[in-house]
């Protein structure tokens, strides 16, 4: 009873909130904007509130902005009780990997493609990410894939966990570079605040840095992982060079707690492959060999591009692993030139060789034949 009758308070707040918002991105600040490098903020916004919030944001960031718009025009989703939004979302929910139980959007006039980064900008609905953006994420997962993405969630008090949710099945292939930032209406007056304090986490590296690798050595097998581009990857590219005697757990893993604590942004991925580079907990380093699902949260690290024979090399008790990066020869090439200090050679795929043999290298920016 109790609880019902704190539904209805919160509807009818929510319905005086919607009343009050008018639906134009309406700006809050001014001052020196941020380059983020290339973002697209992707937004939907039924009552005003996200307008505003992408209005005050592109005050703060360079970026384009597009907007979600459901084709169906004048819908109420707030009437009778927000019904025609609990319908949309239930209908999402019975069935989410089906194309057809998620609304028709118009066609967004900037493509995603275009960009390195992406924010999305969303209204809650019933606990669950607004349907129209479902939409939009949905039948753009592909073209996300890969991208660093930030994710703004404005509700009236409900928290955003079932949101969070829902963006991470949508875009399983997307980097959530920080936690989502979650704009309420008890601290909607400080939206620009908010949004200063996030932007300083939200942690999107140029594209020079997208798709890093490194080499992951068991014995005498070499495999070659791609980095996950977020801020714990980032940290984790720091340490190396690293050597770690590593412990078998479960005939699927081999982890190593670490004497430092990376930063975070776990979630349960559902299915673990097996190449996953995971961080269990703040200082877990764990190396998956098998495919299976999981309940557990971890925090991506990097995936090993092709892990056939990782089982075999792993081994079935406590092994050596040795990470390492693989210098991008190119850039470092560049960058003694500038400096002058010296002409080093390195391979194509950028190791650094002392003595070089026979071959094609890389020596002051320039390929050379030796
Ligand atoms: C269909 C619908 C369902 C909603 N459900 C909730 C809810 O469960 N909890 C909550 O706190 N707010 C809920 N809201 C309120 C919105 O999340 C909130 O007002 C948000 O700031 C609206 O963003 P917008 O103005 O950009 O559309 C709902 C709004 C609509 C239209």
């Amino acid at each position: 009873m109790k609880r019902i009758k704190h539904l209805t308070m919160l509807l009818a707040a929510m319905l005086l909130s919607a009343c009050s918002s008018n639906n134009e991105p309406k700006a809050e600040t001014t001052g020196q904007q941020r380059d983020l490098g290339s973002t697209l903020v992707v937004y939907y916004s039924f009552s005003g509130d996200c307008s505003n919030i992408v209005g005050t944001l592109t005050q703060l960031i360079t970026a384009d902005v597009a907007r979600v718009e459901p084709v169906q025009d004048g819908v109420d989703y707030a009437a009778n009780n927000y019904k025609a939004g609990a319908d949309l979302i239930n209908a999402i929910n019975a069935a989410p990997n089906d194309a057809g139980n998620y609304p028709s959007i118009k066609n967004v006039d900037k493509d995603v493609n275009g960009y390195d980064h992406v924010i999305i900008v969303t209204p809650l609905w019933h606990s669950h990410m607004a349907a129209p953006m479902q939409a939009y994420l949905f039948q753009n997962a592909a073209k996300l894939a890969g991208k660093q993405v930030a994710m703004i969630v404005s509700s009236y008090s409900s928290s955003i966990g079932g949101v969070v949710s829902d963006a991470t099945r949508l875009l399983p292939d997307a980097t959530f570079t920080t936690d989502a930032l979650w704009i309420n209406n008890s601290n909607r007056s400080r939206t620009a605040s908010l949004l200063n304090q996030w932007l300083d986490n939200i942690n999107f590296t140029q594209s020079s840095m997208n798709n890093e690798k490194i080499t992951v050595t068991v014995g005498d097998r070499k495999f070659i992982a791609t980095l996950k581009q977020n801020a714990t990857a980032q940290a984790f590219r720091n340490m190396l060079p690293m050597t770690l005697p590593m412990s078998e757990l479960n005939g699927n893993e081999k982890y190593y707690y670490l004497d430092s604590s990376l930063p975070t942004q776990a979630s349960s991925p559902g299915t673990i492959h097996a190449g996953d580079i995971m961080l269990y907990g703040a200082s877990c380093v764990v190396l998956f060999y098998d495919t299976f699902s999981t309940s557990y949260s971890y925090t991506p690290i990097g995936h090993i591009d092709n892990p056939a024979g990782l089982r075999e090399a792993l081994g079935t008790g406590g092994v050596t692993v040795a990470f390492e990066r693989i210098s991008t020869g190119i850039d470092r090439v560049a960058a003694d030139t500038q400096t002058g200090s010296d002409s080093a050679t390195y391979t194509i795929d950028g190791r650094r060789v002392a003595k070089p043999g026979h071959g094609i290298y890389v020596q002051n920016g320039k390929k050379i034949v030796r």
